[in-house]
Parts: structure tokens; sequence; C-alpha cells
């Protein structure tokens, strides 16, 4: 069929009920992305993840293409299914969007340690009272107030050009009594008497974005929200970002404006739900790893994606809020933690001081798991670091069935005998399986003898069958999941996980040649991170990801990097505890490392 080059067609989401119109030879993704529909695209529209699957319920689409014939069964592509970022519109359609290729809702992970501390922000409130101007006293607004400030003991004060451009008015309107909001001697905010002054901490992981709204003074959480970072879009991990950036002019502030978008959205969103105004959050302090910190300050990334693979910047930056578009006080202030190196970032920082590795008298192994892996060690003192690219099989992406943790994703699976028990999110019926899932699931086929050691699926087992003449393990039957197919876990999907887990484990394994000390000498493994949160911890060590040790030396502590993302926006000792701490780690380049390929490939086995 060929079609008006004019034509504008209709597409309807249901059972969302959005709609968006698209030019000819726009695909459904980006009908998708124009009507607000949070599709799941980890690959960015590449063809390659499989994720972005919809139904057609009416109309015509193009032929479908080679990667969804690869992607998607016959038996799939007979009900209807497509890749939207394949299948272009040839007329009005209507699709069924299924729930697992839904960005929204999922588990978010902004759960975490508590920040015990006392607390000294960087902000300080200061109350000031002045007499208003009079033909006896012609002294202008700024001058009076720096008086004010000064008279009241404290150093003469500066303000930035957008406070002064509010100060007149906020004057009067306050009646010439107000609060200010001073951090080192510049005044970030004016507010009326006795406004509470808030700050903001923020995770910006690859995947996932989590903040948090604190109570300064009392260090206290008053809400906190979690959300897909929208970069996922563009592809699912760093490196596709980065090459994004690199392809695409412009690429950089798209990805830039992406997340500051998202960012000030859930600003608004914890305003509403803590009561406050946005001129009350007067300071932020940013985690991510060097990617995402580049990115959202808006730094090149280019050369994170080359050897030697070096960071624009480490130091510690303290930026205007406004600068970077994050809509705060209007004086507000956003301080952005120091990196390690260009696949260790300001979220280990931060999860290093928030799990205590730093002051740690004990061996202890920090492990922050995700699509990138950064493993720390702290022993005698030293404290070795290093990354590892354990890919994103744990966001439950490249695998077959795979999605995110979303309701009706399987989480936990138990094989006992010839029967297989499956635990889902919310316990709604299975649609798919998320990254604790298919790691449960790898370690109950290699325990009942459905795996080998190499990860190949035996036969013999009511649930193996032969599709395209390979085998796959049926761990969901279509007459017992939410969509009426089959949730299987094939060879390609085992393979997955032997690639992340064999990149975590050599990863440790470097790390404790590296400091002379055996597995067997670790006190303590915390493991923090969304993924990491879920996971069964005897899941993973038995398919080989985390050594053999007694089960009550393992640690999940949550999201870390947004709890110490909060100590250092609570207190100013914190921020110099990370500075110093970034000075004492020797970082190890696993990439050039000579033992990592053997490592890795020992890792493999199950
Ligand atoms: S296959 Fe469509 S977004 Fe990945």
């Amino acid at each position: 069929m060929t079609y008006q080059a004019d034509t504008a067609f209709r597409v309807d989401f249901e059972p969302i009920g959005r709609r968006a119109e698209v030019v000819p030879g726009e695909t459904l993704l980006a009908a998708a992305q124009a009507a607000g529909v949070g599709l799941v695209a980890i690959c960015g529209g590449a063809g390659v993840c499989g994720d972005c699957r919809v139904r057609l319920v009416q109309g015509e689409l193009s032929s479908a293409t080679g990667a969804e014939r690869e992607l998607l069964s016959s038996q799939e592509r007979e009900k209807g299914f497509r890749l939207a970022c394949q299948a272009v519109p040839l007329s009005d359609v209507k699709l069924d969007i299924p729930p697992e290729s839904l960005s929204a809702p999922q588990r978010l992970q902004v759960e975490g340690q508590e920040v015990e501390m006392e607390p000294d922000p960087w902000a300080v409130p200061v109350d000031i009272e002045m007499d208003p101007p009079s033909l006896h006293d012609l002294r202008p607004d700024y001058a009076r107030l720096q008086d004010a400030v000064e008279e009241c003991g404290l150093p003469r004060p500066s303000a930035g050009l957008s406070r002064l451009i509010d100060l007149s008015e906020q004057l009067r309107t306050q009646g010439w009594n107000v609060r200010l909001a001073l951090r080192g001697g510049e005044i970030v905010a004016v507010l009326p008497r006795g406004t509470t002054l808030f700050g903001l901490a923020v995770d910006i992981g690859t995947t996932k974005l989590a903040t948090y709204l604190v109570e300064l003074a009392q260090g206290k959480v008053v809400a906190k929200a979690g959300a897909m970072n929208p970069q996922i879009a563009y592809g699912e991990d760093v490196v596709s970002r980065i090459a994004y950036t690199n392809q695409q002019r412009d690429g950089r502030k798209i990805l830039q404006e992406k997340v500051v978008s998202s960012l000030n959205d859930m600003v608004v969103d914890l305003c509403a739900e803590g009561g406050i105004a946005q001129d009350q959050i007067v300071e932020a302090v940013v985690v991510g790893n060097t990617a995402m910190h580049h990115l959202f300050a808006g730094l090149p990334v280019q050369q994170l994606g080359m050897a030697p693979y070096v960071p624009a910047v480490s130091e510690a930056l303290d930026v205007r809020a406004d600068e970077v578009g994050l809509v705060l006080a209007s004086g507000g202030y956003v301080h952005l933690p120091p990196n390690i190196a260009g696949y260790v970032g300001a979220d280990h920082v931060a999860m290093l001081l928030a799990s205590g590795l730093a002051e740690a008298q004990t061996t202890t192994l920090a492990l922050d798991i995700g699509t990138n892996t950064e493993i720390s060690l702290a022993v005698g003192g030293r404290l070795l670091s290093c990354s590892c690219a354990s890919g994103p099989a744990f966001e439950g992406a490249h695998i077959h069935d795979g999605m995110r943790a979303a309701p009706g994703a399987i989480e936990r699976v138990h094989i006992v005998g010839q029967d297989v028990h499956l635990h889902t999110i919310a316990d709604e019926l299975p649609v798919g399986i998320c990254g604790s899932g298919i790691l449960d699931a790898v370690a109950e086929m290699r325990e009942a003898g459905i795996l080998d050691r190499r990860g190949a699926i035996q036969d013999g087992r009511p649930q193996v069958r032969s599709r395209d003449g390979k085998p796959e393990f049926i761990l969901a039957p279509a007459a017992t999941t939410g969509h009426g197919r089959d949730v299987v876990v094939n060879r390609k999907d085992v393979n997955e996980v032997q690639l992340a887990k064999a990149a975590i484990r050599a990863g440790i394994e470097i790390l404790l040649a590296e400091a002379g000390i055996s597995a067997e000498s670790l006190e303590r493994v915390i493991i923090a991170g969304a993924f990491g949160t879920y996971l069964d911890v005897s899941s993973a060590i038995r398919v080989g990801m985390l050594p053999q040790l007694p089960i009550e030396r393992f640690r999940q502590v949550g999201n870390a990097a947004g709890a110490g993302a909060r100590q250092m926006l609570i207190s100013g000792k914190r921020r110099l505890a990370a500075s110093q701490l970034i000075r004492r780690i020797e970082y190890i380049e696993l990439t050039i490392h000579p033992g990592f390929t053997a490592e890795f490939l020992e890792a493999m086995y199950l």
C-alpha cells in the first residue's frame, strides 16, 4: 500500500487511552513518545531489545522487518504483535499495549539506609529585619540588606543577578522582615521569615532516577520519588548513550534536557507531597555514574567512550541550579560530588560514604550492581575499586521474556522435582521475568540438572521443548500467564546471565588478588542498588556471581547512593569526607588488567 505524503495517521494506544498523530514514515515508537506513552524501548529503537512490543488491534502497519521476525515468534506475529520501533502506520491504527511493555508503574528503588548524623548544611537560614527606606535613608535595597546581615555579625553577603532581580519586590512584600538562605556568604533565597529550608538529593541511575526532599536543619526526608531515566529511550546503557551523543547533533543537549525535565517534574510532585514551595529548596546534591554526571551537567562524554576512558572532570563541582535548568530557589546551587574514574562515578562515592566503607575496620567488599557494576574493597586501610560492564540482563533486558520489575514480573523461582513454583511482583499473573527472577531461574535450573556447567539446556524434562531447533525451558505455560503466552528461559537468556555474573565475579577476584587476600577473608559483603536489594543472595552464590561465604556476611542495603547523596546534602563534613575518600582510592582498570580475561572465562561456568 502507498500513502499520501501529507497524510497524518492517528495512533490510539489502549488500554491507556492516549492518542497521537504521526506523519507517514514515523514509527509507532515515535508516536508513543509524542503521546507521552511510557513504552519500554531500552535499545533506543535499534530493534534489538524486543521490549517495545505492541499488538495491532485495528488498521494497517508496514510489513514485519527482519528484527521483528527475529524477536517475535510466528505465533506472536499471527496474534498481531509488532515492535513499535519497527512498525510504521499505513492507516489510522489502534494498538493494545501489554503491561510488560509499559515502563510504569514499576518498582523503583528509593528506599535505603536511614541517614543518622548531626546536620551541618551548606546553606543556613538567617532572619533579618530592616528599616524601610525613607527620605533620610536612601540606601539601595541590596546595600540595606547587606548592612543588616553585617549588623548580625556575619560577613557582608553577595547575591547573583537572578536574586537581585526579585529582591526589591520580595523585601517590600515581606515588610522588610525576611529569612535569607545564606550559602558560603552568598544569598541564595529570600523567603518569608520563619520559612523552613529544604534540599534535594538525587541519584541519577542509568535506568532509574531517585529523588529525596530533605528538611535541611533536621536531615529529615519529607518526600521521595522514583522514576525511569527518560534517557533510556536513547540507549539502554552508558555506552549506547555516549554513541547517541556522537551520532546525533545536539544529542548531548537532548539527553541533558530529558533528564533535567524529568527531575523538574519530580520536584513539582515532591513539593506537592511535602506541602512546600519550590523556592524553599535552596540546595541539591546530585550523584550518578560518571556518564550520568557529565550528561546532567552538560559536560562532554565522547572521551568516556574511548580508551583510556577519562572523565572530563572528576573534582567536586558547585553549579548554579539555573545553569543546568533545575528549578529550585532562584539562587539555589547543585553540588556534584567527585567522580573516581570514567566508569566509577559520584554514585559509588556516595555509596561508599553511606555504607561506611571508608572508615571500615573490617575487610569489606561493597558492590553496586547495575548495568555497570562498581566494586570496592576495604582491606587493611587500603581502598581498591573497579568497575565492570555487567550489562542490562539484571534489568530484565536482552532476556527473551525479560521485563523490568513491574507487576506480573516473575521475581522468585523454585524448582521442586518436576514442579516449578513462581512468585510474581504484586502477585499478578506472570507476564515476564525480571532480573532477580532470571537469576533465580538459572540457579534453580542448574541445581535441578536442567542446565549443565556451561549453561546448555538439557533435554528430558516435560518443561523443556525445542523452538527453531533450540531447547527452551517453559517457566510459566500460556494457560497460567497474564497475556496467554508462555514465559520461557532459553539458552541465550542463560548466556546473558553468565556474561553479567562472570563480569562481576571477575571484578571481585581481581580486587582480591590485587589486595593479596582470598574471598574467605571477607568479613562483610555489602550489596547496594535496586537489583541488589531484591536478588536472592543464595542464588547469586549458586550461579557463582558472589563468592561462597556464610550468608550472614552479606548485607543488602538498598539505594546506598541515594543515602550518601542525602548525607552530603545535610552535612558539609560529609562533602569533605567524599573529597578525602577519592584521594585514597586505588582504581584498577579491568579492561587492561592482565588477569581479567582468564578470571572472566573461568567465571562463565555455572
Ligand atoms: S526493539 Fe524496539 S526499542 Fe528495542
